[in-house]
């Protein structure tokens, strides 16, 4: 009986049981129960200070634990201060557990170094003006976007010239994007001026020194626009003189205003006879 248990919670990660008839395609389940068991590993520094946690959870509730820094399984619900009482009561397999920290924490540290620990990748950084909107009106707000770094620890500071902007800045979480790597947005939120440059600057492991990305207010559009529209109307006034000048020139010669014109391809100039003399 004792036994049995043991082997149920040591080899179990995740079980699913379901009661009720197997599922027929699209038939109905009558219920579904779970039970989880998780194994976690803290490192606090490295492998100074390691911390083992394990949980058992029967559909979404915790009902007993066992956490290193205790030595001892603790109930959370009646039952599982059963179930720890059970298992606390045995010498052997409470040695096995506190023997985890070791065994399965350190271990796969260890292990896992190269690829884990010392992973590094490095964010890709952009700043964007996100449009007005009609709860923020006005020239638009900067957005930084740090994207697809590892490890998660990370800083990003907003600068207007040297001076640091702490205040009106507003991040998200450190999002992880499930493939080993994370995003941050920083918002600030003071709509940026014309004629100041603004920068973000992101510290992070994997980069020798910080990186920072400048951002200044385009020219105004509406004076581009404007300006555009006079380049536009002298380059077209140009071609009409250049055009005009054209057709003047070769009207006259034979009167017709027909006349063949003559390929410029096919004029052969008389050096090129020169140089062949005997060609003509
Ligand atoms: C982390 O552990 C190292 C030894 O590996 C020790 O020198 C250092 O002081 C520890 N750091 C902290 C913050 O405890």
């Amino acid at each position: 009986m004792a036994m049995g248990r043991r082997a149920a919670a040591g080899a179990l990660l995740v079980a699913l049981v379901v009661l009720g008839a197997p599922p027929a395609a699209g038939a109905e389940l009558s219920g579904v129960f779970q039970e989880m068991v998780k194994s976690e590993c803290h490192f606090i520094n490295g492998t100074e200070r390691v911390r083992f946690v394990k949980r058992f959870i029967y559909n979404r509730q915790q009902y007993v634990h066992f956490d290193s820094d205790v030595g001892h399984f603790v109930g959370d619900t009646p039952y599982g201060e059963e179930v720890a009482r059970y298992w606390n009561s045995d010498p052997e397999w409470m040695e096995h557990r506190r023997d985890a920290v070791d065994r399965h924490c350190r271990h796969n540290y260890e292990l896992s170094t190269p690829f884990l620990v010392e992973r590094r990748v490095p964010p890709s950084v952009s700043i964007s003006l996100v449009p007005p909107s009609s709860s923020q009106p006005g020239p638009g707000r900067l957005l930084c976007s740090v994207m697809d770094f590892y490890p998660a620890a990370i800083q990003v500071r907003w600068f207007q010239g040297e001076q640091e902007l702490s205040e009106h800045v507003v991040a998200t979480d450190v999002v992880p994007n499930g493939d080993w790597t994370y995003q941050l947005l920083v918002l600030l939120e003071t709509p940026p001026q014309r004629g100041l440059s603004y920068s973000c600057q992101v510290e992070h492991v994997s980069l020798e020194q910080p990186l920072r990305r400048h951002w200044e207010m385009p020219p105004n559009t509406a004076r581009s626009k404007m300006l555009m529209g006079i380049g536009g109307f002298v380059l077209g006034f140009v071609f009409l003189v250049l055009g005009l000048g054209f057709s003047l020139c070769r009207k006259p010669r034979d009167g017709s205003g027909m006349g063949t014109p003559v390929s410029p391809l096919r004029v052969t100039p008389h050096w090129v006879l020169g140089a062949h003399p005997g060609s003509g």
